[in-house]
């Protein structure tokens, strides 16, 4: 008890807390997501995502070459298809954005790990997740769809792909239909847990994602519930997934200790567009210090217990790790 007892002595000078530090935050934890779009020469900001751009192909190999140049070990690919339809059917087009980004990426960045996100909500003209019958979102008949979109990517060369679509059995389908195609070496990074959130607005724009009718959370988890992440990461565990996310990060640090403490694959947490979006507004008009707001999140992210982040602030976090923060 006081005054034996003084925890501050423990934090009195900078190296005494470099040696008690408990959490260090590293290059190595970062994934940057990117959107991927037709055409050539593009470059375009989203406005509520600040530095985040629509990328055609070419674009795209540069800011890859920036990630890999600061030791980001993977990105996140999101593809804008040229057109919409009921299906999806851009979704496993070999010509789709997302496609060519992957290999322009393997070619000009061979170390670069190159994950993809597989969904059908940016090629879907009703913006859902799976396929729309009698105005519900089916389960059973997106699978196929799904799976398809994974081997495209798999073809395409990609390292891991990443079903966002929350169906029930989607991991099964896409090992399935990877292991048939011969591509028994791409890992699965299954969003395992991933809520109905609001805080997906900003991405939905940057995506034209956003469903035209109802909403996503016959599919997505409720924000409301805790034990039934372990049952999804259980779930998706069984049917081969690789590794597991959390999604989104800040308001489920909760969720993310509990699967943390229970997986015995690595675990993923998603930085979302929403809270990136918060963090950006709020130090624009100098209420807030971005690179210290944000080590502490990317920070905390991990105390909770990510193996790795996916953040669209790993360029920025990248940078000031190597500068030492
Ligand atoms: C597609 C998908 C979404 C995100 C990742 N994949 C949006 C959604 O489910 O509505 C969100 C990413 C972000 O907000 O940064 N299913
Ligand atoms: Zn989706």
């Amino acid at each position: 008890m006081f005054p034996i007892q003084r925890p501050r002595r423990n934090r009195r000078t900078e190296a005494l807390r470099r040696l008690c530090r408990e959490v260090v935050l590293t290059t190595n934890d970062l994934v940057l997501p990117m959107f991927a779009v037709p055409g050539r020469g593009v470059r375009r900001e989203v406005p509520s995502m600040p530095t985040i751009c629509h990328l055609s192909v070419d674009e795209i190999i540069v800011e890859a070459g920036r990630a890999a140049e600061l030791g980001i070990p993977a990105v996140l690919l999101f593809g804008i298809p040229e057109g919409k339809d009921p299906q999806g059917s851009e979704a496993w087009s070999a010509s789709g954005a997302v496609q060519r980004a992957v290999g322009a990426i393997k070619s000009a960045c061979p170390d670069l790990c190159v994950m993809t996100d597989v969904c059908l909500c940016e090629y879907t003209d009703h913006g859902h997740c799976g396929l729309v019958e009698g105005g519900e979102v089916v389960n059973d008949a997106s699978l196929e769809l799904l799976a398809r979109a994974a081997v495209s990517h798999a073809e395409a060369g990609a390292d891991v792909v990443a079903p966002s679509d929350m169906m029930d059995g989607r991991v099964d389908a896409i090992r399935a239909a990877l292991d048939d195609a011969g591509f028994t070496y791409v890992a699965i990074l299954s969003y395992a847990a991933k809520y109905a959130s609001a805080y997906y607005g900003p991405f939905r724009e940057a995506a034209d994602s956003a469903p035209q009718f109802g909403d996503r959370r016959g599919y997505q988890m409720d924000p409301a519930n805790r034990r039934e992440a372990l049952r999804e990461v259980a779930l998706d565990i069984q049917e081969g997934a690789d590794m597991v996310m959390v999604k989104p990060a800040l308001a489920y640090l909760d969720v993310l200790s509990d699967v943390a403490a229970e997986s015995p694959v690595p675990v993923a947490a998603y930085n979302v567009s929403g809270e990136f979006a918060m963090v950006k507004a709020a130090a624009a008009r100098g209420w807030i210090d971005e690179r210290r707001v944000t080590m502490e999140t990317l920070t905390a992210i991990k105390r909770a217990g990510a193996d790795f982040i996916l953040t669209y602030h790993a360029l920025d976090a990248a940078q000031w790790l190597r500068e030492g923060d």
